[in-house]
C-alpha cells in the first residue's frame, strides 16, 4: 500500500493548509515546517505542532483505514508505505507501517544528541507548557515532533525499506496520494519495473499516476475499499 492525505480525508484530518486556519491563518507552513524556523521561534513551532496534534487526536480511522488493516489477514504480507503523519493506519490496526514522512504523535531530540533519531515520550517529561517544547532530558536541546520539515531528508530506514519493499510488491494499492511528491511518487514505478507488479490506484480524482496503473478504481477510499474486501471474501 502506498497511502496519502486522501485515505484520512473521510476521517476529517486537516491537511497541511487546512490546518492554518483561525489564529494561524497569517503564517506560511514555509515558516512553521522548517529547522530554521524552529531554532528561530521554537514556541511557535512547537505551539502548531501541539495544535495539530490536539485536531488528529480527535479523529479516529475510517472504514479505508479499517479495510487496509483487515487485507492483513487475507493476503502474505501487507505493508502500508504512508506519507501521513496521522497515525490512523496504526490505530486501525496496521501492524507494518512506514512512515515516510514521520509521526505527529511522535517526539525527538532536535540535536538527535543519542543518535538519528534521539526518540523522546513527552508524556515522561515535566516542563511549564506554557514557554514552549520541553528540553532534551539527556542534552537540554529542544525536544521537537518526530516529522520530515522543508528542507530534511526522509528518515533513511523509512526510505531504505519502502524503496525495497516497492521492488518486491506483487501489487500496489496507490491510495489517496496525489503522486507529485518525491520521493514517494516513485515508489510505484519501483514496483512496475522492478517486479511487474499490478498498481491499483484508489482515488475519486484523475492523479500523477492514473495513467501508469493497471486499474483505477474511481471514488472515495472509506467507500471503495471495503468493496474490495468484500469482492475478495466473495472468491469463491
Ligand atoms: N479517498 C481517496 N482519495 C482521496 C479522497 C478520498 N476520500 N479525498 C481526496 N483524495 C485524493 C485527492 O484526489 C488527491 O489525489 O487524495 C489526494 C491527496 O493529495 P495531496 O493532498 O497532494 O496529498 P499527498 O499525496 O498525501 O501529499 C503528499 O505532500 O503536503 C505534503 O507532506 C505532505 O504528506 C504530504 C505530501
Amino acid at each position: 500500500m502506498l497511502t496519502g492525505a486522501g485515505v484520512s480525508a473521510e476521517s476529517g484530518v486537516p491537511t497541511f493548509r487546512d490546518a492554518l486556519t483561525g489564529l494561524w491563518a497569517q503564517f506560511d507552513p514555509q515558516q512553521l515546517a522548517t529547522p530554521a524556523a524552529f531554532e528561530t521561534n521554537p514556541k511557535l513551532v512547537w505551539d502548531w505542532y501541539e495544535y495539530r496534534r490536539s485536531l488528529v487526536s480527535k479523529v479516529k480511522p475510517n472504514a479505508g483505514h479499517y479495510a487496509i488493516a483487515a487485507l492483513e489477514d487475507m493476503l502474505p504480507h501487507v505493508a502500508v508505505v504512508t506519507q501521513n503523519i496521522d497515525g490512523l493506519h496504526q490505530a486501525a490496526g496496521s501492524s507494518d507501517v512506514i512512515t515516510l514522512h514521520g509521526d505527529i504523535t511522535r517526539h525527538k531530540c532536535f540535536a538527535n544528541c543519542q543518535g538519528d533519531p534521539t526518540m523522546i515520550d513527552i508524556t515522561t517529561l515535566e516542563w511549564d507548557q506554557e514557554a514552549g517544547p520541553p528540553p532534551c532530558p539527556h542534552c537540554g536541546a529542544y525536544v521537537r515532533p518526530d516529522v520530515v520539515w522543508f528542507t530534511e531528508r526522509l528518515p533513511v530506514d523509512a526510505l531504505d525499506r519502502a524503496n525495497a519493499l516497492s521492488g518486491k510488491a506483487d501489487v500496489m494499492l496507490i491510495v489517496g496520494t496525489s503522486g507529485v511528491v518525491q520521493p514517494a511518487a516513485q515508489m510505484p514505478y519501483r514496483a512496475k519495473r522492478f517486479n511487474g507488479a499490478y498498481l491499483i490506484d484508489v482515488n475519486p480524482e484523475q492523479n500523477a499516476h492514473t495513467a501508469i496503473v493497471d486499474l483505477h478504481l474511481d471514488g472515495p477510499s472509506g467507500e471503495v475499499l471495503p468493496q474490495v474486501i468484500k469482492a475478495m471474501r466473495d472468491l469463491p
